[in-house]
């Protein structure tokens, strides 16, 4: 049974944790933390949240990192979350940027995709505008700072209670084929999609990208990380490409890069001329 954290194991982690991602932990959250890093404790035999600190500073691969980042990341998601997001999409971003030109190349990004199910929304609702994926030349990254989040993007499979949220029965049927006890993303819409572990703060991730989604990963940012990634998005933006952050987000007072856009009730920005 490993010691309680103590207000010094508390700084170090969350100084740690801040610098590895950007992710702010505060002191009301040091049982949240305990409770996350346990089986990291249990399995590296621990003693003292200041020994698995140690233990992942002198880690030359890094996997305890990782682990840490793995365990401390919240990777809440849903299909369909924040459906004003893809009504936009579906009724104005895309038919413009298609044009006449249904096979015109364009690229998406899930930033902060935690365990795909926006990207793989993302899919569905070019599925709907297009019909025909084969046809069109779409590609959807979705990257996100967790390994273990990344891997479950990339397996594609989910559970029963994990495909109710945010689809209901028809659409379950539509986009998923039974896998024993679970469901798997259908062929054509996982055929666009890639995913790959990198972090906002230092992005990997070249683009240009059409779409950018950053959605309920800001307000886990400083002001001076949410001001970095937010650079670091936007240029990675097309001219006349469109950056979505989520409904409890804004970039206000953020940058001077972009223009805020509404269109029926759902808030967008374009890149500043
Ligand atoms: C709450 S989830 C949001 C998922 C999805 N965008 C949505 O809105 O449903 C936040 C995700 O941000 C990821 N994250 C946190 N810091 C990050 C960073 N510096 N770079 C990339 N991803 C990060 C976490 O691992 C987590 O999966």
């Amino acid at each position: 049974m490993p010691a309680p954290m103590n207000d010094r194991d508390l700084m170090l982690f969350t100084q740690y944790v801040a610098s590895l991602s950007g992710i702010r932990l505060d002191s009301s959250k040091k049982y949240l933390l305990e409770s996350r890093l346990d089986d990291l404790m249990r399995e590296t035999k621990s003693a003292t949240y200041a020994d698995l600190y140690s233990r992942a500073r002198a880690d030359g691969t890094r996997a305890l990192e990782r682990q840490i980042i793995d365990a401390v990341s919240t990777n809440e998601t849903y299909f369909f979350r924040e459906p004003k997001a893809y009504e936009l999409l579906k009724t104005k971003l895309v038919p413009e940027l298609l044009g006449e030109q249904l096979d015109r190349p364009l690229a998406f990004w899930s930033a902060a995709s935690s365990t795909g199910q926006e990207a793989y929304t993302l899919a569905m609702v070019l599925e709907q505008i297009l019909f025909d994926l084969s046809k069109a030349k779409l590609r959807v990254t979705g990257t996100d700072i967790s390994e273990a989040a990344v891997n479950t993007a990339n397996r594609c499979e989910y559970t029963p209670h994990e495909v109710g949220r945010g689809l209901d029965s028809k659409q379950i049927a539509k986009y998923f084929t039974r896998w024993g006890e679970r469901y798997k993303v259908r062929d054509d819409l996982r055929s666009i999609c890639r995913f790959s572990v990198d972090n906002l703060l230092a992005p990997k991730t070249l683009g240009p990208f059409d779409v950018i989604f950053c959605r309920n990963v800001l307000i886990y940012f400083s002001a001076a990380d949410k001001a970095k990634v937010v650079d670091n998005l936007v240029s990675r933006l097309k001219k006349g490409g469109a950056l979505i952050v989520g409904g409890a987000e804004s970039l206000l007072g953020v940058t001077e890069r972009v223009r805020r856009r509404e269109h029926q009730g759902a808030t967008y920005y374009v890149a500043a001329s």
